[in-house]
């Protein structure tokens, strides 16, 4: 199933993860080309050069073309798989440090740090959806720029182009889970809800049903060191109060004023911690790319991210009904949100794209939680797409971890003002 990959933002430091992903893969994708565009050249060029290395070094039959032009980066694709951070890090430095100011959690994809990430990445989202109507437009939009399930939404409602949003948290969180509840490898949850914000009262074991409340109350779960992104003691702790497994986000709920105030001690954010450590990776992956066998990185962004999405593109290419967690309309996958909602649920993905397995409703603990995030995210998508103050300030009001008013106007301005360079909607 030769295809055109279009990869747009293939300066992007998780791009060695994505050629890992497609080496996997390289007999059912044997003909393909991956067509790399980024608007920062060095970055490119410096992927692009490693991403052969690795496709000679494995005798793949893949092409990989650099262009510095969108549209015949876009031109008759197949597949057009957006990995791009609007604004970059700088930007989502001030995601994470402006909510903080008035004592709301600085992160780049929940609450109003993903509110003006969303406000950045929807924008650039629509016009590649534009161009693809003109060059591609049965081409599917298989996306990693977050907040993934707005700019999903974005997208799905506003340019009606083919999308599948992905993120790969569930596939760690499935992991963390099967550790604290010492499980063996098989572990498959039903995943239910919103992007970064799932919930689970189903599992299986190579097929046979777990009963949740037993294994909560009677697991040892003994939790790993928290990383970055997953802090398995607090998941831990929350299964048991809700009787449900946790995505490793809903700390940021379900902890607020605790990780407010490790934010707030903390010296540097997250982008200040990856800005630090980028010039030495790209350093690395520049040398790697020059040797016969390349050994690119694996710090950040290393197997699973890019091997989750070339999947997904080849049980599109190749109608493979495989089961995954991806975002894409409800169509009443959870009974508890509107159908056009944009859900996170388990999906059979073929030649048509995701179709949601029926979930039911969202556990009553969380329900009301989930409901308001959703609410939220559909305003955030209309205020990003219509460059609408008004309708920005009712999403920010909308947000469960905004409660006041004068904070939401507060957190607004400072935003509009902070990211004005990448907000030409407003
Ligand atoms: C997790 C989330 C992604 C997010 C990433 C950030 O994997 O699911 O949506 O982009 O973390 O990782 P970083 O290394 O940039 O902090
Ligand atoms: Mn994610």
């Amino acid at each position: 199933m030769a295809a055109r990959i279009a990869i747009i933002g293939a300066g992007s430091g998780y791009l060695p993860g994505v050629i890992r992903g497609v080496l996997h893969r390289a007999d059912d994708l044997a003909g393909s080309e991956l067509a790399c565009y980024d608007i920062h050249e060095d970055h490119l060029a410096i992927m692009t050069r490693l991403a052969r290395a690795m496709v000679k070094a494995h005798g793949a039959d893949i092409t990989v073309t650099d262009h510095h032009h969108l549209e015949p980066a876009l031109a008759d694709a197949d597949f057009v798989f957006t990995t791009f951070r609007s604004g970059g890090l700088p930007a989502r430095r001030l995601d994470e440090s402006i909510p903080l100011a008035y004592g709301v959690i600085g992160q780049e994809t929940i609450g109003p740090g993903g509110f003006f990430m969303a406000l950045r990445s929807v924008p650039v989202l629509l016009d590649i959806a534009g161009t693809m109507a003109r060059v591609a437009p049965d081409a599917w939009i298989v996306n990693y720029t977050n907040p993934t399930n707005v700019v999903t939404d974005a997208v799905t409602r506003y340019a009606g182009a083919n999308i599948i949003g992905l993120c790969d948290q569930w596939v760690g969180d499935t992991e963390t889970w099967a550790e604290l509840l010492g499980l063996p490898p098989g572990l498959e949850i039903d995943w239910m809800g919103l992007n970064h914000c799932t919930w689970a009262e189903r599992a299986r074991l190579h097929g046979t049903p777990i009963d949740l409340t037993n294994a909560l109350a009677a697991a040892p779960l003994t939790p790993a060191a928290a990383t970055p992104h997953r802090d398995p003691a607090r998941m831990a702790e929350l299964g048991r109060a809700l009787g449900l497994l946790v995505n490793s986000y809903s700390k940021y709920y379900f902890f607020h004023d605790e990780v407010v105030r490790e934010q707030r001690a903390k010296a540097t954010t997250r982008a200040e911690d990856i800005m630090a450590m980028l010039p030495a990776y790209y350093e690395q992956i520049a040398t790697e790319a020059e040797k016969p066998d390349p050994r690119p990185s694996t710090e950040r962004g290393g197997g699973e991210h890019g091997e989750f999405a070339v999947d997904v593109i080849c049980a599109i290419a190749g109608d493979e009904r495989r089961r995954f967690v991806v975002n894409t309309v409800n169509r009443g996958a959870i009974a508890s949100l509107e159908p056009a909602a944009i859900v996170e649920v388990p999906c059979v993905v073929g030649r048509d794209g995701p179709t949601p397995l029926t979930m039911g409703a969202l556990p009553r603990p969380v329900r009301g939680l989930t409901q308001a995030v959703h609410e939220y995210e559909w305003l955030t998508a209309d205020a990003a797409v219509r460059g609408d103050p008004v309708i920005a300030l009712q999403a920010l009001l909308a947000h469960p971890l905004i409660n006041d008013k004068k904070v939401a106007e507060g957190i607004l301005l400072d935003g509009l003002v902070a990211h004005r360079d990448h907000l030409p909607q407003f």
